[in-house]
């Protein structure tokens, strides 16, 4: 009896562990789809995206060299990852579990579909699903969008919320916004999360030294804290709000990490002095042992003479 009794528990426990591991998702959160329509240029950035930010846990898609964590990764081109519909994938990047870091800060909504519209290019029963209006709780049945803009003669970035129903257009209040900045790694955020006035306006200041590239662009992306009530609404948007800034290479001046050619002059001076010290010190034994091997005959031929 005590035995039955210890076998059920063990299965139960076991039973508990295998569910444990199911990761579940709010049930408003799976029908969550992307705005835009998958092509060949989303999937190409979003494999960008998954090299940068992916890669190195879930290893190459169809390969099945991902990293060996508990639970493991996964490799996306398999039924594991795949049998997930986007809104369920687009929650698990966001959100993260365990080892799985969460992504809700590094990528915009924009570019989590991306990296979706990639992962899906490995699986071949895949059809998308688009959803063409955004649904706000806040504005039900219109698309809400958003416009960014830079007053050159003013160091603030303006966004410019609203939605749009048939014809009408109405600025979107009261909505918490957020401002990015892409950089090589991730974002910066740009001054603190505004609420949009009674236009739908909410206005950034650009901090001092925003470089930009050589041109002073920058590529910002305003995005709505409450994604709940606004919808996944996002815009990516190039401005000339930066500092122009030239990349200055590592390698184009003299420096320690350079080559001989390169080398700052104090490196190649010590060096050589070294070089010399070294070798006064060996031809300097040498000297020595010749004068003892000189001191060595002159005794031994006295010694014979006598
Ligand atoms: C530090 C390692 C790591 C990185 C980086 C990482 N993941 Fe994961 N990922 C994991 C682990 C571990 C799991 C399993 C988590 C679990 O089941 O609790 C996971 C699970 C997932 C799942 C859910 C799989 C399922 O079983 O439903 C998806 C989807 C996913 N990752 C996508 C991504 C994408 C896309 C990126 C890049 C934006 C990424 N991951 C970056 C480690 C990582």
């Amino acid at each position: 009896m005590r035995s039955i009794i210890l076998i059920l528990t063990f299965l139960h426990l076991v039973f508990q562990s295998i569910q444990g591991q199911e990761w579940k998702v709010p049930d408003d959160k799976k029908g969550r789809l992307s705005t835009f329509a998958f092509d060949d240029n989303t999937r190409m950035a979003g494999q960008k995206l998954y090299t940068l930010n992916c890669m190195s846990c879930h290893g190459t898609p169809g390969k099945s060299n991902y990293l060996n964590l508990v639970p493991a990764p996964g490799d996306p081109a398999t039924e594991k990852i795949q049998r997930n519909n986007d809104g369920e994938i687009f929650y698990k990047i966001s959100v993260g579990r365990g080892q799985m870091p969460s992504f809700r800060s590094v990528l915009t909504s924009d570019e989590v579909w991306n990296i979706i519209s990639y992962l899906r290019s490995f699986n071949k029963l895949y059809r998308q699903q688009v959803k063409s209006v955004i649904s706000s709780t806040a504005y039900p049945g219109s698309t809400i969008n958003m416009f960014i803009e830079h007053i050159s003669s003013d160091t603030s970035i303006v966004v410019t919320a609203y939605a749009e129903k048939e014809s009408s257009r109405v600025p979107v209040t009261e909505a918490g916004i957020k401002l990015y900045v892409h950089r090589t790694f991730g974002h910066q955020v740009v001054d603190e999360e505004k609420v949009t006035d009674k236009s739908g306006r909410a206005v950034f200041r650009i901090p001092e030294k925003m470089h930009g590239d050589s041109d002073g662009n920058i590529l910002v992306s305003a995005r709505f804290s409450d994604e709940d009530v606004f919808g996944t609404s996002s815009k990516d948007t190039v401005l000339a709000a930066g500092i122009k800034t030239i990349p200055v290479s590592l390698v184009a001046e003299r420096a320690m990490w350079n080559n001989v050619r390169k080398a700052p002059i104090w490196i190649l001076l010590t060096y050589c002095l070294g070089v010399i010290v070294a070798l006064s010190f060996i031809v300097l034994v040498m000297v020595k042992i010749r004068d003892i091997y000189i001191v060595g005959k002159y005794l031994e031929n006295k010694a014979s003479e006598n």
